[in-house]
């Protein structure tokens, strides 16, 4: 029999990992690019408006708008089924299960909050191009910095613990220790990403 939750609950999996975990790499690569100067990102953004626009924006619908609605809103449905428990057991999968779904409850707030203003506001209806000189402004404020450094953390730690469920739903870690040797390697890699997420934030403030 077909079974609708199961393949809407695979195309969840393969939309966070395959799709928006590349959205994340280029993201964390562009704006990395801040530590080098207003020239490296200025270039590297610029870089990105080499690509004709009708492309553009069909890969930032296709490849980013669609997936990241559809990834957020079924996952809004899958939290809202969830049984936190952190406490009742203390285990470190409890405490990763639990702040896999408070972190995709900031990250709706926060992705509205930045896809609406930077992309949609600033550069959609102001025409305003982005630059390190207006992230620099944006960044005066200390709330926004802070809110901006919850929100790349919070990403990257649902990313990186998303790698290690991905693998258990997929069958490609299947006894316990394979899955502690993934779940040690992205925590790794989320302790490398939020490094360098702070460096670039810092590269501002400097
Ligand atoms: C818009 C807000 C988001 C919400 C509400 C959300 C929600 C969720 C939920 C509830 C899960 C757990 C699914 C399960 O246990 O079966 C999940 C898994 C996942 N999410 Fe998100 N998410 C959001 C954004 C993102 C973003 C931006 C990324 C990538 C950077 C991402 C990547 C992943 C990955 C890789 C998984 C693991 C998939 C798996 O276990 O197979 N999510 N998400």
């Amino acid at each position: 029999m077909f079974n609708a939750t199961f393949y809407l609950r695979r195309l969840h999996s393969l939309c966070g990992l395959l799709v928006l975990g590349m959205v994340l790499f280029e993201h964390i690569f562009t704006n990395s690019m801040a530590i080098f100067g207003p020239q490296a990102l200025n270039g590297a953004l610029a870089m990105m408006e080499l690509i004709p626009k009708p492309i553009f924006l069909g890969l930032e619908v296709g490849g980013i708008a669609i997936p990241l609605l559809f990834h957020g809103i079924y996952g809004i449905y899958i939290a809202l089924q969830a049984k936190n428990n952190p406490g009742r057991f203390g285990y470190v999968r409890n405490w990763n299960f639990t702040l896999q779904r408070w972190t995709a409850w900031y990250l709706v707030v926060f992705l509205i909050w930045h896809v609406g203003y930077l992309r949609l506001y600033t550069k959609g209806v102001t025409g305003t191009p982005i630059s390190y000189e207006l992230l620099q402004n944006y960044f005066q404020s200390p709330i926004v910095v802070l809110l901006y450094v919850l929100g790349m953390f919070a990403a990257i730690f649902h990313f990186c613990n998303g790698i290690t469920t991905f693998c258990m739903t997929w069958g490609i870690t299947k006894g316990p220790r394979a899955q502690t040797v993934v779940s040690y390697l992205s925590m790794c890699l989320c302790a490398l990403l939020c490094l360098i997420t702070l460096t670039f934030m810092g590269s501002y403030l400097i």
